[in-house]
């Protein structure tokens, strides 16, 4: 809740403006049952600290849901980020676990790795399919032991951070030990073309009613596409 005095009404009045809060899971908008129960298991899930695998479609709400856990668990720490497809290959090694000065050449300085930056808190490991399988196994090895190492460093440090991760692949993209140990429970998102009435009703709640030919669309970008479509909708009626 925010509480804050406005000035500029030139009144000695305090005022108070209170925002409705808002929760990711309330901005996940559905009518599917398969959906509405995969809500209420995230609920559930938010507060305990297992390992979190969402499986599905891009544009299907994944980052969203892995937001919801981290907002519903009351974490101390951050929600760091990590797009596993976007850090360039040579430097993910570096960028999970950190590096010592020195320990490779353009390291100027010591540097925390992600499994240090999300200390208690969630690090979101978006696109997990990507990490090649060689640090697949190290990752595997830190989220065993709840240690890990900064590159170049003798000195370990306590992991501290709940995994969660999202996929739009399979299994055979993954190591299976890797896969059971991100997988402490698996989500599932439906594509949209399977939960129609989530179009209706997605569109309705961007102030546009939904037009014949929505109803008619297999939706392979889902969510994403359905609202990039809504905004441009609605820009071509002004
Ligand atoms: N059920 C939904 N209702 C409303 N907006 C949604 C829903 N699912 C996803 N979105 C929105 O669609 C976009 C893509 O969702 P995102 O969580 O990034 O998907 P993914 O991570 O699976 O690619 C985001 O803007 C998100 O807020
Ligand atoms: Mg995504």
């Amino acid at each position: 809740m925010n509480v804050e005095p406005i000035e500029d009404l030139g009144c000695s009045t305090l005022l108070q403006v209170v925002e409705k809060p808002t929760l990711f899971l309330d901005r996940l908008i559905t009518v599917n049952p398969v959906m509405l129960i995969l809500k209420e298991k995230v609920k559930r899930l938010a507060r305990s600290n297992l390992s979190t695998l969402i499986m599905g479609e891009t544009g299907t709400g994944k980052e969203l849901i892995a937001q919801a856990i981290y907002q519903l668990g009351n974490y101390k720490g951050e929600f760091v980020d990590v797009d596993c497809g976007g850090v360039p290959q040579t430097l993910l090694e570096s960028e999970f676990f950190g590096a010592r000065r020195g320990s490779y050449s353009g390291c100027s300085h010591d540097r925390p790795g992600y499994l240090e930056i999300a200390a208690n808190g969630v690090l979101f490991l978006d696109e997990v399919g990507e990490i090649p399988f060689s640090l697949q196994s190290k990752l595997l090895r830190v989220l065993d032991t709840k240690f890990a190492r900064r590159i170049g460093s003798t000195e370990k440090y306590p992991v501290t951070c709940r995994i969660v991760s999202a996929t739009n692949q399979g299994r055979d993209k993954f190591r299976k030990d890797f896969f059971y140990r991100l997988a402490g429970v698996i989500l599932e998102t439906i594509p949209l073309r399977e939960r129609m009435q989530d179009v209706k009703l997605i569109t309705e709640s961007k102030g546009l009613s939904c037009p014949a030919e929505f109803l008619d669309h297999d939706w392979p970008g889902n969510v994403r596409e359905l609202i990039n479509r809504i905004e441009e909708l609605k820009l071509l009626s002004i």
